[in-house]
């Protein structure tokens, strides 16, 4: 596995470090032929850690992110009564140095709703910054 960045090593929370660490290792298994933007996604929920990349495709639009590929594994292993407590978002590009890879619109709408209240940590100017999914999306859809 690749060396740590720097910046991972910096995050001084032993379990919030372990979860970025996740999401770093699984940045390593994105298939993006398209973007070269490789991002891993780690959830925490009550239970557990689920990991997930981005899988890219020919027809661009059915790309799929990170962060929802993690929390749709969650699913699959727990059930759909799942809550998430923490996120953790990596992002790098060979030969790029990737600043900032805050989750994307659409997955801030699925994290919410399995977890509003939930950590997520991301890229932000070179350095790791913490937000709840309420903070990233507020006044989230909720149907009724
Ligand atoms: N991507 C994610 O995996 N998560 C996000 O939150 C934003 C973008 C992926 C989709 C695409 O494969 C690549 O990054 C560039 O947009």
């Amino acid at each position: 596995m690749a060396r740590l960045p720097e910046v991972l090593a910096a995050i001084t929370d032993a379990s919030e470090r372990e979860l970025v660490s996740r999401a770093f290792d699984v940045s390593f298994k994105a298939y993006a032929p398209s973007s070269k933007f490789h991002v891993g996604a780690a959830v925490r929920t009550t239970k557990d850690i689920y990991v997930g990349c981005n899988v890219e495709n020919a027809s661009y639009g059915l790309t799929s992110c990170a962060e929802r590929n993690a929390v749709f594994a969650a699913i699959g292993a727990e059930g759909g009564k799942i809550k998430i407590e923490a996120v953790a978002v990596y992002a790098r590009s060979p030969g790029k140095l990737v600043k900032t890879a805050s989750p994307c619109g659409a997955c801030r709408q699925v994290l919410a709703e399995f977890g509003r209240d939930a950590v997520v940590t991301f890229l932000e100017g070179g350095q790791f910054r913490s937000m709840t999914v309420d903070q990233l999306l507020p006044a989230a859809f909720e149907l009724y």
